[in-house]
């Protein structure tokens, strides 16, 4: 649904759940009309109706980031029939908890494709949208950007790409009027931690919603000023410095 009155566009993708859901909760708080997307429509289906019981309004775009042209594919869709973009929050992310030696390079592939090769993609082919509108690109990277975590080689290279690609365009896109933001979170409840790491409590974790609130604030800065990147952790876990 489509608001009737001019309103500031995000497109959140990875939004079918977890931290793509909590920041489409708090974006629509926030008043913008969220065009929202992941592989399957039933998760879309349920942030909507959150976005919608707190008075927000949304559309839905499922799509498998994997695919080669879905990110421009994507951008058309959103701009066509939200009538342009304000924010792209490059969330939709998978993680890979395997040793080395039995990582597949069609792993290595897909992970690549969905956290590193769709954030490229989206943010080249909205550049333009955002660049008409002043706009930002929020890239949900992590503490595997910075760190290094054995048995997450496909994770960790992908996020590090992601942060090498975070700080080039936080450069570049100055030009454009665009500015572009990293989120570094350590581990955060949702279904990719409980997947992985059964053993891990849910009062040790970050919530998703601490994540949208850093999404929010980075959102909501000045125009004198920006946050190139945003490490943040879970308060038992090492603090991260640089
Ligand atoms: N949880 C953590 O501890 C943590 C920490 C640091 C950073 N992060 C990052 O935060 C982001 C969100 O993570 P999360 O914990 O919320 O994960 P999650 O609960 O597994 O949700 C991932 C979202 O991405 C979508 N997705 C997965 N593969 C996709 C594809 N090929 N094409 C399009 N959408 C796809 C999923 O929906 P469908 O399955 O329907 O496609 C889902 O909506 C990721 O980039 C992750 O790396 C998470």
């Amino acid at each position: 649904m489509t608001p009737l009155s001019p309103a500031r566009i995000a497109l959140i993708t990875g939004a079918g759940r977890g931290i793509g859901r909590a920041i489409a909760r708090a974006l629509a708080q926030q008043g913008y009309h969220l065009a929202l997307s992941a592989r399957r429509r039933a998760g879309l289906e349920e942030t909507a109706a959150l976005v919608h019981d707190a008075g927000g309004t949304t559309d839905l775009f499922p799509a498998d980031l994997c695919e080669p042209d879905a990110a421009a594919r994507l951008i058309g869709d959103v701009v066509a029939t939200c009538g342009g973009l304000d924010v792209l929050v490059n969330n939709a992310g998978q993680l890979l908890v395997k040793p080395f030696a039995e990582t597949t390079l069609e792993e290595f592939d897909r992970l690549l494709a969905v956290n590193l090769r769709a954030p490229f993609a989206l943010t080249k082919t909205a550049l333009p949208h955002l660049a008409e509108r002043h706009g930002a690109v929020i890239n949900i990277a992590s503490s595997a950007g910075k760190r290094y975590y054995a048995n997450q080689s496909a994770y960790c290279a992908t996020k590090h790409g992601l942060l090498g690609l975070n700080k080039v365009l936080a450069k570049e896109l100055r030009a454009h009027g665009v500015r572009v933001h990293a989120v570094c979170p350590g581990g955060v409840y949702t279904e990719m931690t409980t997947q992985h790491q059964a053993n891990w409590r849910e009062e040790d974790l970050m919530s998703p919603h601490d994540v949208a609130a850093a999404v929010v604030y980075l959102l909501a800065l000045s125009p004198r000023a920006t946050v190139d990147e945003l490490p943040m952790r879970r308060v038992p876990a090492e603090p991260v410095w640089g």
